[in-house]
């Protein structure tokens, strides 16, 4: 008979009482560019993991964090109490790193084998069975490429662009149009009051929806989008008439992506080689001032756009796909990504989800609206 242990039982049978006492863990990283609502997405998830039972371990700064034994937090309802209205992450993010596997739009690169086993191996010493991945598409082709390697993986969507295919809307975008709209209320009075025009660029990426909801709801008087390309001149005819019609101030609101019918996306190299949208607005402003001789001045809002606190609807939407995403795990739909359709929360398999981009239909019921209340596309 082998050495009693505590409380009188076999070393065997007391590691067998420990075993089970330990809880079943789950893991959770945040990945790519910050957006209001991914705090909501983390309280969701340890909520709805402690409910069955489970613990939560979060991953610090993205998928870097599946590489640095120390860079992990265990996550409870202490931890995320009072979380929900804060801006960014509790645990970091970066669209930077090991697990790039995705630059650029539509292209594919593969994350090292040495590296996916480097996250398997901590994964396993940590005792986590599934990986809860909140991003974007790029951090869905990286979460694809886990999940193929064997590794459990759920997916969050997750950008202020909403520009996924697979699902109806993401969290992070209505706080954007939040931040565009109340931005287009403020320079709305300095338009009128100088009678300038006034130009405001805004972010998005190659999708028009943060340009396109937040100019409508903001009264914007012309919108330009990367899915409806414009004309300098047109612009400046719209400007002309409705100054010849007694409006003091023109609002123009430019997405990031936007470019003219016979021009090409402003882009500018960082120094680390890198090309990143930005730059149209102020190119809009000065054809506007040389065609129209009026008193033009362009606003970039730039990442005033992914931060604050969360509007209401994200806040809701994100805790309903943290929710969702530990119900996906605990029923084994691993490879499957959480998805907004309908106005119910369901699931895709995140292989359909990856590398499908979700643009404005330039005949959509959307621009058909913008243009029946005397918006102008600039085309
Ligand atoms: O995808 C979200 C987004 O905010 C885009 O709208 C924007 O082009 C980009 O990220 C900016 O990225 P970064 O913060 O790395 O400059």
């Amino acid at each position: 008979m082998g050495r009693q242990w505590a409380f009188g039982r076999s070393k065997e049978t007391a590691l067998v009482a420990f075993a089970t006492k330990m809880k079943p863990r789950i893991g959770v990283l945040t990945s790519g560019g910050d957006c209001p609502g991914l705090n909501a997405v983390l309280r969701g998830v340890v909520l709805a993991a402690e409910k069955l039972g489970w613990e939560v371990v979060g991953f610090r700064d993205g998928f870097e964090g599946l590489l640095r034994p120390e860079d992990h937090v265990i996550l409870d309802s202490k931890t995320t109490n009072g979380i929900m209205a804060q801006g960014g992450t509790i645990i970091g993010t970066t669209n930077r790193g090991h697990f790039v596997a995705k630059v650029g739009a539509g292209e594919r690169t593969i994350v090292p084998a040495k590296i996916i086993e480097h996250a398997r191996s901590l994964l396993n010493d940590l005792r986590v069975k599934t990986l809860i991945i909140i991003g974007g598409d790029g951090s869905m082709v990286t979460a694809q490429q886990l999940q193929e390697a064997g590794i459990n993986c759920i997916g969050v969507p997750k950008t202020i662009d909403n520009d996924l295919e697979a699902t109806a809307m993401t969290f992070g975008f209505d706080s954007a149009v939040a931040t565009v709209m109340d931005a287009l209320d403020r320079l709305h009075t300095t338009a009128i009051s100088h009678k300038r025009v006034m130009v405001v660029e805004v972010m998005g990426r190659h999708a028009g929806w943060i340009a396109l909801h937040g100019g409508i709801a903001g009264g914007a008087d012309i919108i330009l989008i990367p899915e409806i390309p414009f004309n300098h001149d047109r612009i400046a005819v719209v400007i002309k008439a409705r100054d010849a019609a007694g409006n003091l101030g023109s609002l123009v609101v430019v997405a990031e992506g936007a470019r003219p019918r016979d021009g090409q996306q402003v882009m500018r190299e960082t120094k680390d080689g890198e090309f990143r949208l930005g730059g149209i607005g102020e190119i809009v402003a000065r054809e506007i001032a040389q065609r129209t001789g009026k008193e033009t001045r362009c606003c970039v809002l730039g990442h005033l756009q992914r931060g604050g606190a969360p509007t209401t609807l994200d806040r809701i939407l994100g805790t309903r796909f943290g929710v969702k995403a530990v119900q996906l795990a605990n029923e084994g739909h691993f490879g499957s990504m959480v998805s907004y359709q309908n106005y119910q929360v369901r699931h895709v398999p995140i292989a359909e989800a990856v590398n499908r981009l979700r643009l404005v239909p330039p005949n959509g019921e959307m621009v058909q609206t913008a243009r029946d209340v005397e918006i102008s596309f600039g085309d």
